[in-house]
């Protein structure tokens, strides 16, 4: 027994001393936009096949685990999280974290990373209430699952979503899903000069191809997919090989600094620029609400966009209407562009709204990764009111239960990144309205 609770204690040990390595080992960045250093993931490097642009086992090493290489963590997400789960206590947002730590995520607290795809400790927060419907109780839920992309990590608690056992609308197997079943853990996806996207080795990459300050690709260099996402033939090992992308990566760009707090004017802008919902289309279907390259934004809703503030209130311009809560695409494939408009509110880039041929995706509605509500939308489209009596509804704010839905007023702003509740109205309903008058 003890010798069993020994070796558990060293494993643990093995584990928070790999937690470090990220940042140590590699202070010049770790992926920069391709393959990075074998053995941050791996714990013994795979015999690689002679031939062939993307890594592919050794014939003789195909059938066993041990050739494909052990990873450092237990599992392929759990890898990939040993890096990106923020260490107990840090609880601001900061870098590349995209989940906060088990430790920090009591009831009642929120994950407090704050990147555009969202932070995966949403997957852990479970809501019930009780609510008066015809005068009678009934329980309103959230559940975790349904708060974002249930990734399989299992040395960090993450499970399969029992709910959906495929993707809706789509046949990709929600046991098998985690984070290279979207991003090339490889990084082989690279962007050439023409735009056009490749796996070959030829042209290598020399840098992440996500950021403002992203070099541009030439002859003889390449950059990195959008957030090292994968594209066309990508046949997710995770899948089992039962899905094969058709559609490459999305073109967008972010800023810089991405993972922070929204307070006042403070929107994260990433420019997306175009083929993000047909890049979803990998695993979905088409959604119900218009959406993707050839969903335009008409002339009515430009302009609702751009004068709307707050429920109630239609005052505003085109130059600062801009909302990360409901972000749209400008239509291009022009990287100049695209940095020009990629920023951060009263820091640099551009926050005005929509012009006319620009277009819906489902980004606009949805984080990619996770967030504080149902079907991983952006603002609660489960509740009439998202800001109730000047202040984000909560169990602790007086707001009514079927408004505050189970969860404290601290974590319904976070939900909000942090915008401070007085920009939006006193009453605020959904942002449905940001382009639909009638709602
Ligand atoms: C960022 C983490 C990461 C890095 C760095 C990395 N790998 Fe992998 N590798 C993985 C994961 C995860 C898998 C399992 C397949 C999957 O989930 O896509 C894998 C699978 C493989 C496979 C099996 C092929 C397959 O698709 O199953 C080979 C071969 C391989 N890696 C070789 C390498 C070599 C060689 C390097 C260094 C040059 C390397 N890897 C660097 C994460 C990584
Ligand atoms: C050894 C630590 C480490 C591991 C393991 C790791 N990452 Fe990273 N990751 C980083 C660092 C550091 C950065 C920021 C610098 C960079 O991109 O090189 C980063 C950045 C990223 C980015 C943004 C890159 C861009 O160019 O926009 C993505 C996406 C990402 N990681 C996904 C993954 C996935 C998926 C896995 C598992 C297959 C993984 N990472 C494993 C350390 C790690
Ligand atoms: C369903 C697909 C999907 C899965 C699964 C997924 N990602 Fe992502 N990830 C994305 C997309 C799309 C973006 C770009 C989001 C944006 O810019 O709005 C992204 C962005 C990122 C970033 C940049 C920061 C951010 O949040 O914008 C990192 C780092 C990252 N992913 C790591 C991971 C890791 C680690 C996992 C597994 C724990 C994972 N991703 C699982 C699709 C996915
Ligand atoms: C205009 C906003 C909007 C856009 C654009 C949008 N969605 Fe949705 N989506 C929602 C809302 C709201 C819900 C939850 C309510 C519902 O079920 O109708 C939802 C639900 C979903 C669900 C869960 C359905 C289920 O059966 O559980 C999936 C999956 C989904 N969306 C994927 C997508 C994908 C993929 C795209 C882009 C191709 C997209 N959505 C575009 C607003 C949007
Ligand atoms: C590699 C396949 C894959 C890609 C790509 C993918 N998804 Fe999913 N998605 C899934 C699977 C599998 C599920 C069901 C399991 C779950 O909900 O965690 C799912 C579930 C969802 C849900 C429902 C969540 C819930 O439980 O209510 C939404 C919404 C969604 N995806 C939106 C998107 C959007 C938006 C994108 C593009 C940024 C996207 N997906 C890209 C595989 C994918
Ligand atoms: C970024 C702007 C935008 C947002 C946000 C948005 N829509 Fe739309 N919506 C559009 C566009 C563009 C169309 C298609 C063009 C048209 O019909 O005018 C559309 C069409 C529709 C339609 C069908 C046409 C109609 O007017 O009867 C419905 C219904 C609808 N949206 C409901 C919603 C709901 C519900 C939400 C919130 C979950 C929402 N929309 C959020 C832009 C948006």
């Amino acid at each position: 027994m003890i010798k069993t609770l020994t070796v558990i204690f060293v494993l643990l040990l093995f584990v928070s001393a790999v937690s470090c390595f990220g940042a140590e080992q590699f202070p010049n960045g770790f992926h920069n936009g391709g393959i990075a250093p074998c053995e941050g993931c791996h714990s013994k490097t795979p015999k690689v096949a002679e031939s062939g642009s993307a890594l592919t086992l050794a014939k003789d090493s195909q059938s066993s685990d041990a050739g494909r290489g052990m990873f450092n963590g237990q599992d392929p997400g759990s890898t990939c999280l040993v890096c990106h789960t923020a260490p107990k206590g840090q609880k601001q947002p900061s870098g590349y974290f995209v989940a906060t730590s088990n430790d920090d995520l009591a009831a009642g607290l929120p994950p407090g990373q704050m990147t555009p795809g969202g932070d995966f400790g949403w997957l852990r927060k479970s809501y019930i209430w009780a609510t008066q419907e015809a005068g009678k109780l009934k329980d309103g839920q959230s559940q975790g699952e349904h708060h974002g992309h249930n990734v399989i990590a299992s040395q960090f608690g993450y499970n399969p979503d029992y709910s959906n056992a495929k993707a809706p609308g789509g046949i990709f197997p929600s046991d098998k899903l985690t984070c290279t079943s979207c991003h090339d853990p490889h990084g082989n996806y690279r962007r050439l000069a023409d735009g056009s996207y490749s796996t070959s080795n030829a042209i290598p990459v020399i840098a992440s191809g996500s950021y403002k300050s992203s070099p541009l690709p030439d002859a003889t260099h390449a950059i990195g997919s959008y957030r090292l996402l994968a594209g066309k033939g990508y046949s997710p090992a995770s899948s089992g090989r039962s899905v094969i992308f058709t559609s490459d990566p999305p073109t967008a760009v972010a800023p810089d600094k991405y993972n922070r707090a929204e307070t006042r004017q403070g929107n994260t802008r990433v420019a997306y620029g175009s083929d993000m919902s047909e890049w979803c289309q990998n695993c979905h279907e088409p959604h119900k609400h218009a959406t993707g390259n050839a969903a335009k934004i008409t002339s009515g809703i430009v302009k609702q966009y751009n004068s709307y503030i707050a429920s109630g209130d239609i005052n505003g311009s085109r130059s600062s209407s801009y909302s990360s809560l409901v972000p749209f695409e400008v239509g291009t494939k022009d990287y100049a562009e695209l940095k020009r408009l990629a920023g951060n509110g009263g820091e640099g880039g551009d926050m005005s709204g929509p012009l006319s041929g620009e277009n819906v995706m489902c980004l606009t509605c949805h984080r990619a990764h996770a967030g504080g509500w149902d079907s991983i939308t952006r603002w609660n489209t489960k509740a009439e009111l998202i800001v109730y009596d000047g202040k984000y509804p909560g169990i602790d704010s007086g707001a009514p239960t079927f408004i505050a839905q189970g969860r404290t007023s601290a974590e319904t702003r976070k939900a909000y990144y942090d915008r401070p509740a007085d920009s939006f109205a006193v009453f605020q309903r959904g942002l449905c309205s940001k382009c639909h008058a009638k709602d």
